[in-house]
């Protein structure tokens, strides 16, 4: 929107563009007019993602010079800057994302740290591997912020939102092969409520199964704002402050991109890539999630191979939560490797 009026200004400005008359003066400020929305324009277009908890992932790290640390979702290098920033002037940091677009605009922003930092395509899922292929095989720290950024949510043609008009994707890596058209057009009903049920902990499932099956015998859906209309037809239109697909996008965004079972391969890789004195910092935004970090961080501190410094998760601050909503479901757990 702001390019199509960028370039529309700059027409106009050249347009008038007739050297010493006032038509020039106007041509100029159309120019400016121009440049200004082309500079609006392609900020809109950049990778746009507020790090959540920041301030307290650094504080739980405790990254130090010279240290080696892991961001195992770099998304567009938020959190990684500011512990490149703390661990200065020599520390490293191997930053991994599945999605070649959130690691392009990590590689930008975090061009100023030069070889400190290194970035690979990959699943946290396989963390151990890509660390120690990446010569992190030891690290002082790793962080996890999970799910899906504002970027993300933000491309309609990546299908997370229930907001656009937009295919049924969902898929954090591009290249996996599962969508999340093909779940809700392939999936048999009772397969479809179970997930539904367990993924996004909604309780209208059986219903809302029904009404997709209905619907794709008639024709596959494929859009997200027609999947968003089922759903909300199924539960009787949206009552409250939160609009009836949320579980339902929840759910198919973790199956499509087997989340659970992703995080619960991770945190034993993690704690294993840890060096005594280590911490693991991890950001958790919906109760399945977290369950999985709480349990796991416990198992481990049983084990006497972690000590819990969280007692009980950190919650963004009031200032934080009004500042950026998306905050307002984080919740993160440190753990700092015993032996
Ligand atoms: C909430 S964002 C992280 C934002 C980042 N902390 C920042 O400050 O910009 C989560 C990122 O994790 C990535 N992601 C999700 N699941 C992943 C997985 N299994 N392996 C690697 N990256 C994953 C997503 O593509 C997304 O870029």
């Amino acid at each position: 929107m702001n390019l199509v009026l960028s370039s529309w200004f700059s027409v106009l400005g050249s347009w008038f563009s007739v050297p010493g008359s006032w038509f020039s003066v106007l041509s100029s400020r159309f120019l400016v007019l121009g440049s200004w929305f082309l500079v609006l324009g392609s900020w809109f277009l950049e990778y746009h993602h507020t790090p959540v908890l920041l301030a307290e992932v650094v504080a739980g790290l405790l990254p130090r010079p010279g240290g080696r640390y892991i961001d195992g979702t770099v998304g567009g290098g938020g959190h990684a800057a500011a512990i490149l920033e703390a661990s200065s002037p020599n520390g490293r940091l191997l930053g991994i994302d599945c999605d070649p677009a959130a690691l392009a605009a990590a590689a930008a922003r975090l061009a100023p740290y030069g070889d400190r930092v290194t970035l690979v395509r990959g699943s946290f899922r396989e963390i151990g591997q890509l660390a120690a292929t990446s010569g992190f095989a030891q690290v002082e720290g790793v962080v996890l912020d999970l799910g899906v950024s504002s970027y993300q949510l933000d491309m309609p043609e990546r299908g997370f939102s229930f907001q656009s008009h937009a295919p049924l994707d969902m898929r954090f890596d591009p290249d996996a092969l599962v969508t999340a058209a093909h779940l809700v057009n392939d999936l048999p009903e009772q397969e479809l409520a179970d997930l539904i049920f367990r993924y996004g902990e909604e309780r209208g499932s059986r219903r809302i199964a029904r009404a997709i099956v209905e619907a794709r015998q008639r024709k596959p859906l494929t859009t997200t704002d027609e999947l968003a209309a089922i759903v909300s037809r199924a539960l009787g239109g949206q009552r409250g402050r939160i609009h009836p697909a949320t579980r339902t996008f929840q759910a198919l965004r973790i199956a499509v991109n087997d989340e659970l079972a992703s995080l619960e391969a991770a945190l034993p890789q993690i704690v294993n890539l840890l060096v005594p004195g280590g911490r693991m910092a991890i950001i958790a935004f919906h109760s399945l999630e977290d369950r999985i970090v709480k349990h796991t961080l416990r198992a481990e501190a049983q084990a006497g191979r972690l000590r819990i410094i969280t007692r009980k998760p950190v919650e963004a601050s009031v200032e934080e939560q009004r500042a950026n909503p998306r905050s307002r479901s984080a919740r993160l757990r440190v753990a700092e490797r015993v032996l």
